[in-house]
């Protein structure tokens, strides 16, 4: 939670925190306050407001270090890689504990991104003993040739608050590993998250300068200073995870700069149930994909698709579950399924969806804004008023025209979509402006074959949920969920390097390819016929 620092709710003094710039910290003349999304009156820390000569700074001080990090043996970087994964893996439980103070997921939850981050340098370890090349024959003699992947250089990286370990280190692990060095300008919704990471890159070994973390907002601020350092020749690259419209921002800017960005943005995810479903298994997946992480994930499920037959059933079900769902503080309560929006901003931008579905036309089946005392749902735990809790919400009635179907809301909010047969509700599912992830429940094979092969997404789950990506497989989206480059696995290696392809000619004399090459004539003419 981020309020200015004169903000009457602080009852502690909060450590202030510096800009990490060539491992100096550095203060700025404005600061502002993280703050516990469930108890807003608990100070996590005062974090400054980088300024943009602060934020070029960083980007020099990055360009600098990037001159012996390039150079550092694969294998090496590889090694640190593995030691920064044995320290996440040391804090696991203080770090999860933070991201469920900062951020307000549920423990079980932190725990699962902080091993999801943990999961990405054990994957890159070994990486750092491949990151291999090609050797590629000659068309001439005495010459070889061969591949070898480059760093970039310095990558500007911008990522959002709702995963505040996880994503950041599906960017910054791949960037380190690969040779690269960083100016990294985490959300300023979990400054402290990202703090406590980059402290423990430090203790692993990597050398001041390749990771620098400046602070700030976004708009106007320290996020738009690093997006302006593109113009300014500074960075080679530039990783963004947010929405879709600072998205395009971003692109343009890399594009008339020649770059290439990793833009991974929003979703409005599909969630298909078919006539032959195991409901047991639809509706838990549906519950937790919609409202678990309070809906705040780029993969939760937006659109809940149900096969006409079982509609009514399965709507049933479902709504009873959402009656009983046990919403609350998550750091004093175990067995919440969800907590607080991450802020005040969160919220409201959530609520506001409430006029559209109105407008829209569609129907509300269970929800009721903001809870507070005196409108609780029943499962709630805590005090409402220590921070921003929403309803559990759901909507039926929606079609693919409608706002409420296109747009993403970011909050405990899911929409049941009606349909008939398998091909409407792929056409359905296809019919919004995202394709970030999606999901299946049928037991009919040729069903979920044609829901694989006829969906657009960039990932696709059967019989589980659109969230829950593993650590290694290629996350991203198409349409307006991304530009179509992918993080995670070996897929993200594409992204942060470029491809070297080297001549090496011993033959002691001029050899021009294709010119110069002794390509055979064919003999005369064979005709088969002719023989027998
Ligand atoms: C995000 O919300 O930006 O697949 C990422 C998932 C998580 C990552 C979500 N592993 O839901």
């Amino acid at each position: 939670m981020t309020q200015s620092t004169d903000a009457p709710l602080r009852e502690q003094t909060a450590r202030t925190f510096g800009n990490l710039i060539g491992g100096r910290s550095v203060p700025s003349p404005k600061t502002f306050e993280s703050r516990n999304s469930s108890r807003l009156a608990d100070v996590v820390g005062v974090f400054p407001e980088a300024t943009k000569e602060q934020v070029r700074e960083a980007c020099v001080v990055a360009g600098e270090a990037f001159k012996s990090w390039s150079k550092t043996p694969a294998p090496i970087r590889g090694q640190l890689v593995g030691s920064i994964g044995k320290a996440l893996e040391r804090e696991k439980e203080s770090l999860s504990r933070l991201v469920t103070r900062e951020m307000g997921k549920t423990l079980k939850e932190a725990r699962g991104s902080v091993q999801e981050a943990i999961d990405t340098c054990h994957f890159f370890q070994s990486e750092g003993r491949r990151l291999y090349g090609q050797t590629v024959p000659s068309e001439m003699p005495n010459k070889e040739l061969t591949t070898y992947r480059r760093p970039l250089g310095v990558v500007g990286i911008v990522t959002a608050g709702n995963f505040p370990i996880a994503v950041p280190a599906w960017k910054i692990i791949p960037a380190l590993l690969t040779g690269n060095t960083i100016v990294w300008k985490p959300s300023e919704d979990a400054p402290a998250v990202a703090y406590a990471f980059a402290k423990l890159i430090e203790e692993a070994g990597v050398p001041a300068g390749v990771l620098n973390l400046v602070f700030g907002g976004g708009a106007g601020a320290a996020g738009a200073h690093l997006v302006d350092m593109m113009d300014e020749g500074l960075l080679h690259k530039f990783a963004f995870t947010g929405s879709t419209k600072v998205g395009r921002e971003i692109g343009a800017v890399a594009g008339r700069n020649l770059l290439h960005p990793t833009l991974e943005l929003g979703g409005k995810n599909p969630l298909i149930v078919m006539r032959d479903a195991d409901l047991d298994n639809a509706v838990e997946g549906a519950i937790f994909s919609s409202f678990g992480t309070g809906g705040q994930r780029c993969t939760s499920a937006g659109n809940i698709i149900v096969d006409a037959p079982i509609y009514d059933e399965f709507k049933q079900r479902f709504l009873k579950r959402v009656e009983e769902l046990r919403i609350g503080d998550p750091n004093e309560h175990d067995g919440v399924l969800y907590g607080p929006f991450i802020n005040q901003r969160f919220y409201e931008n959530w609520a506001s969806h409430y006029d559209w579905g109105s407008e829209d036309g569609a129907a509300l089946l269970h929800g009721k804004g903001r809870i507070e005392p005196g409108n609780e749902p029943g499962g709630f735990v805590g005090d409402p008023e220590a921070s921003y809790y929403g309803w559990p919400t759901v909507w039926e009635g929606v079609q693919p025209g409608m706002k409420l179907f296109q747009t993403e809301v970011f909050g405990p909010t899911v929409n049941l979509v009606k349909v008939d047969g398998i091909d409407e509700a792929i056409a359905t599912a296809n019919a919004v402006d995202y394709g970030l992830s999606s999901a299946i429940y049928t037991n009919d094979r040729e069903w979920a074959y044609a829901f694989k092969d006829r969906i657009e997404a960039g990932m696709s789950s059967i019989h589980n949920t659109p969230v829950g990506a593993e650590a290694h497989m290629p996350f991203g989206g198409v349409k307006g969920s991304g530009n179509g480059t992918r993080e995670s696995g070996i897929w993200v290696i594409e992204a942060y390097t470029y491809w070297h392809g080297i001549n090496d000619d011993v033959s002691g004399k001029l050899q021009l390819a294709q010119m110069d090459t002794a390509y055979v004539e064919p003999q005369d003419e064979v005709n088969v016929d002719e023989l027998f």
